[in-house]
C-alpha cells in the first residue's frame, strides 16, 4: 500500500502535494517523492525516508510548476531508497508516475523492454509502466506534426498510450502520469488499488483517498476499477479502459480529516479489519496452484532442491504471528509435513534440535520483532535454512533470511494485529500447498481443491463483513463482561486464542484460549454465569466434541457464544449464534478469526478504550 497525490491547477503544485503527502503517511512511509511539470520541463525530487525529509528537500531546492505528482511508499519490490522512490521517468526524463499497488506481470514487461533498448533505474514494478506508456508513445502513428500539436496531438497520444499501456499490465493499480510536452493534463487509472477525484475551483485533485486533499475541497468523484480520469484544471472526463467515455457523479465529503485518513472509521483497526478481503486477495494472487506452479522459484528462488531433504518446518513468532504459526502447524501437518511451533522467545532452548534439514519459517508482520530476529539468527547458525513471512520489504527479517515470502496487506497502523493476520495465513495457505505439491505430498488434483476455494475466501470476507452489525450487537450485550473463555477445537484452536488476545489488547478485559477438550482438565472450574464461553464451532470432523463441550459450559450457566456455519449450526445450542459463510475446515481460521476482531472492537469502543495504540502495547517490539 502507497499514499499517491495529483494536483493540477494555478497555484504551485509542490504546496499541495507535500501537504497531501503528509496526510497520507499513513499508508506508507518509507521514501516518497515529487515530480511538477514547468515550461516544458520536468522537476523531481526523491527521498529516502519520511515525508518531513521531502518537505526540507523542496524547501531547500524548490520546484515550480502548477501540475505535479507525489507519492509516499511502502515497499512491496525493492528496497526502501531514493532510487526506487516515486516517481518513476522514463528514459527520457519527460514522463513521470506514481503507482500504488503491484505490477504482477512487471518481470515479463521488463524482460521485452530491456530487449526495446530501455533503461532501468529502480528495482520496482512500476517502472515498467513509464517505460511502457514511453514505449507506446514511441511506436504512435504518425509521428507529431506542428498541427497537431496545437490541435492537441500530443494529449491524445499520451491519453492512447496510457490506455495501451495498462491493458497490457496485470495486476493493481491506482496511477497517475504527468508528461512534459502536455502539462495540461493529469491521466490517472485504477484497478483493485483506491483513487479518488478532488473538483475544486480552477485546481483539482487525484489521490489515493480524500483525506489528501480534504482540506481544498470536499467536492470528490471515487474511481472504480477499470476506469480512467483525464483531469484537467477546469475539467475532468472519465473514461472505462477501452477508451468509451462514461459519467460520474460527484459527492460531498463530510469526514473530517483524521477520520478520512481511516477512510471514514472511527479507528485504524476498523479500517484495518475492513481491508482484509483485499489483505487475502493481495497475498494469494498470481501466486496459486496450479497454473503458478513455479512461482516460488519465479518469486523467492526456492525450489524442490531447497526443500527436498527437509526432516521437519519449525516455525517461529510472536503474538498474533505466533497463532498464525500455530495455524500453519494444522495446515502443513495435514499436509503430511512435520511442524513445530515455538515462540521465538522461547526458542533458545529447541534450537538445540535444528540442522540443514529443518526449514524454518519466521513469521512477522513488521519483520522487526527483536526475539523472532533472535531465534533467527540460531537457527541459521545451526544451519537452518529460514524463509520469512513479513509485511515489511527492507526489514531486518528480510536481510537475515535466506527466502522472503510477502503478505501484501499495507502498512497496518491499530497496534492490535489484524489485516496482516490474515495475510500470514493466506501466505502460509499458498506455501503449504506449494511445498506438498513439490515433495509429492498431495497430487494436483487435491490441490486444486484447495486453491478453488481459497480464491473464493475474499468474496466470503466481504460478505461476512458487510453484517458487521450483527456482531456488534452481540459485542453490545456482553460488554460488562469481566471475563471471557475462548474454547475450539484442531484448526480452529489458535483462533480461540487469537480471539482473547485481541479482548486483552484493546479491550483490557480478561480472556482465556483453551483447547475445548482440554476445558474439563481445568478452566471447567471458573466457568459460572459471569463467564461467557465464545466457541469456534464451524463445520469440522470434531463439531460434535465441540457441541459436548458447549453443553458442560452451559450446565454450569455460561453464557455461549457460537461462532458456526450453515452445516454446524444444526449441532450447536448457544445463546448468540453468529454465523460465518460455510468453507473448508482447513481455511476456516480465515473467516472465524473476523467476528471475534469485531467482537473485541466493539467491546473496546463501549468501554472506550484506547483501541489503536492500547496501553503497555506497541506496534513494534524491538527488545527482549
Ligand atoms: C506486538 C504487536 C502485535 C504483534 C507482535 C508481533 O506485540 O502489538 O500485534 O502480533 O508484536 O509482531 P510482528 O511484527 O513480529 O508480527
Amino acid at each position: 500500500m502507497c499514499g499517491i497525490i495529483g494536483y493540477i491547477g494555478e497555484k504551485k503544485a509542490s504546496d499541495f502535494l507535500i501537504e497531501g503527502l503528509k496526510r497520507l503517511e499513513y499508508r506508507g512511509y518509507d521514501s516518497c517523492g515529487i515530480a511538477t511539470a514547468d515550461s516544458g520541463k520536468l522537476s523531481l525530487r526523491r527521498v529516502s525516508g519520511r515525508v518531513g525529509f521531502l518537505e526540507e528537500a523542496v524547501e531547500k531546492k524548490p520546484i515550480n510548476g502548477a501540475v505535479g505528482i507525489a507519492h509516499t511508499r511502502w515497499a512491496t519490490h525493492g528496497i526502501p531508497s531514493e532510487d526506487n522512490a516515486h516517481p518513476h521517468t522514463d528514459c527520457a526524463g519527460e514522463i513521470v508516475l506514481v503507482h500504488n499497488g503491484i505490477i504482477e506481470n512487471y518481470a515479463e514487461l521488463k524482460e521485452k523492454l530491456l530487449v526495446a533498448g530501455h533503461k532501468f533505474k529502480s528495482e520496482t514494478d512500476t517502472e515498467v509502466v513509464i517505460h511502457l506508456i514511453e514505449d507506446k508513445i514511441k511506436s504512435s502513428n504518425p509521428p507529431f506534426s506542428t498541427s497537431e500539436v496545437e490541435n492537441g496531438g500530443f494529449e491524445s497520444v499520451f491519453f492512447a498510450a496510457f490506455k495501451k499501456a495498462i491493458a497490457d499490465i496485470e495486476g493493481s493499480f491506482a496511477l497517475a502520469v504527468i508528461w512534459s510536452k502536455c502539462p495540461d493534463i493529469i491521466l490517472s487509472a485504477r484497478l483493485h488499488s483506491p483513487l479518488v477525484v478532488g473538483i475544486g475551483k480552477d485546481e483539482n485533485f487525484v489521490a489515493s483517498d480524500v483525506s489528501a486533499f480534504l482540506k481544498f475541497t470536499r467536492k470528490v468523484v471515487f474511481l472504480e476499477d477499470g476506469e480512467i480520469a483525464l483531469v484537467r484544471k477546469n475539467s475532468i472526463e472519465y473514461f472505462d479502459f477501452a477508451g468509451k467515455a462514461i459519467e460520474k457523479n460527484s459527492v460531498d465529503i463530510k469526514w473530517d480529516s483524521s477520520m478520512a485518513e481511516k477512510g471514514g472509521y472511527k479507528h485504524f483497526m476498523l479500517k484495518e479489519i475492513h481491508e482484509q478481503a483485499e489483505s487475502v486477495e493481495n497475498t494469494i494472487r498470481g501466486r496459486l496452484l496450479p497454473l503458478e506452479k513455479d512461482i516460488l522459484k519465479k518469486e523467492i528462488g526456492l525450489d524442490f532442491k531447497d526443500i527436498k531433504s527437509l526432516s521437519h518446518v519449525q516455525i517461529v513468532a510472536c503474538g498474533t504471528a505466533y497463532h498464525a504459526g500455530l495455524v500453519a502447524k494444522y495446515i502443513f501437518e495435514n499436509f503430511k509435513i512435520p511442524t513445530y511451533v515455538d515462540f521465538a522467545s522461547e526458542f533458545s532452548d529447541r534450537s538445540k534440535i535444528i540442522d540443514k534439514n529443518t526449514f524454518l519459517i519466521a513469521i512477522s508482520q513488521s519483520g522487526e520483532t527483536a526475539d523472532t530476529l533472535c531465534a533467527v539468527r540460531e537457527a541459521k547458525e545451526s544451519g537452518a535454512k529460514v524463509l520469512a513471512i513479513t509485511n515489511t520489504v527492507g526489514s531486518s527479517l528480510t536481510r537475515e533470511a535466506d527466502y522472503v515470502f510477502y503478505t501484501h496487506c499495507g502498512p497496518e497502523i491499530g497496534v492490535a494485529s489484524t489485516k496482516a493476520f490474515l495475510g500470514q495465513l493466506s501466505a502460509i495457505y499458498v506455501l503449504a500447498i506449494h511445498f506438498a505439491v513439490m515433495l509429492n505430498k498431495i497430487s494436483y488434483i487435491e490441490a486444486e481443491k484447495y486453491v478453488k476455494e481459497l480464491i473464493k475466501i475474499p468474496r466470503f470476507v466481504k460478505e461476512l463483513l458487510s453484517r458487521s452489525d450483527e456482531i456488534k450487537k452481540v459485542a453490545d450485550k456482553y460488554s460488562d463482561y469481566e471475563h471471557f473463555l475462548f474454547i475450539s477445537r484442531y484448526v480452529n484452536f489458535p483462533i480461540a486464542l487469537e480471539g482473547a488476545l485481541k479482548i486483552k489488547e484493546i479491550a483490557y478485559v480478561h480472556a482465556e484460549g483453551y483447547a475445548a477438550g482440554e476445558m474439563k482438565h481445568g478452566p471447567i472450574a471458573i466457568i459460572e454465569k459471569n463467564m461467557p464461553v465464545i466457541c469456534i464451532a464451524t463445520n469440522s470432523k470434531v463439531i460434535k466434541l465441540l457441541a459436548g463441550n458447549i453443553e458442560e459450559a452451559m450446565a454450569r450457566g455460561a453464557k455461549i457464544i457460537a461462532i458456526v456455519d450453515e452445516e454446524s449450526k444444526k449441532h450447536i445450542k448457544a445463546s448468540e449464534i453468529i454465523e460465518v459463510p460455510k468453507t473448508l475446515e482447513m481455511l476456516s481460521p480465515l473467516l472465524n478469526t473476523i467476528p471475534l476482531q469485531i467482537f473485541a472492537y466493539y467491546i473496546a469502543l463501549n468501554k472506550k478504550c484506547d483501541i489503536d495504540k492500547p496501553r503497555n502495547l506497541a506496534k513494534s517490539v524491538t527488545v527482549r
